[in-house]
């Protein structure tokens, strides 16, 4: 029996532990946001944050995140990054700036791009068209919609408040000892 929490609730689930942790959000939590794209940690559109990074769950077997916090698109608001100019609002700022910006075409990607964006501010929320870039690029868009995704950052992060940089993490999957901590933790 494994446990895992996905946006704040905590879950038993008696599965194998090397079920991709895409699989589990999807097929056993039901929560559909997150999508399939590659299974190779190629395209972005699994992203989940694993205690607060930004993580491809396609290649990230659900072991390895035992006991740890999982967000989801669908746990991401309401949230502590709200916008300042409406602090009531359920939306992520980010999910507002998508809208502003009319981001999404086919939206197939979109989920996977704004967990990829809210890490990223999350660790720098003055980001550069380079940050940007650079963060973002392991995020595919078939429809092509790189400029209104900068554009959106920008605008997300025009709302939040200036905070202390620091370093971006992102990881496409667990390190052998982060399995090796996890197998041995039970
Ligand atoms: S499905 Fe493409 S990176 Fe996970
Ligand atoms: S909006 Fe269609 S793949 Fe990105």
């Amino acid at each position: 029996m494994l446990e895992i929490t996905v946006n704040n609730t905590i879950h038993q689930l008696d599965i194998e532990p090397d079920t991709p942790l895409l699989w589990v959000v999807r097929d056993e939590l039901k929560l559909k946001g997150t999508k399939f794209g590659c299974g190779l940690a190629q395209c972005g559109a699994c992203t989940v944050h694993l205690d607060g990074k930004a993580i491809r769950s396609c290649v990230t077997p659900v072991s390895a995140v035992a006991g740890r916090s999982i967000t989801t698109i669908e746990g991401i608001s309401p949230s502590s990054e709200r916008s300042t100019a409406n602090p009531s609002a359920q939306l992520h700022v980010l999910q507002e700036a998508w809208i502003e910006q009319q981001v999404p075409q086919c939206g197939y990607c979109q989920s996977g791009q704004i967990m990829s964006a809210a890490a990223l501010l999350e660790a720098n929320p003055k980001p550069s068209d380079d940050d940007i870039d650079r963060v973002m690029t392991g995020n595919v868009c078939r429809c092509g919609m790189y400029g209104r995704i900068r554009k959106a950052i920008h605008s997300a992060s025009a709302k939040l408040e200036h905070r202390t940089p620091k370093a971006i993490e992102i990881d496409i999957a667990p390190t052998t000892s982060d399995r090796e901590q996890e197998t041995s933790n039970g």
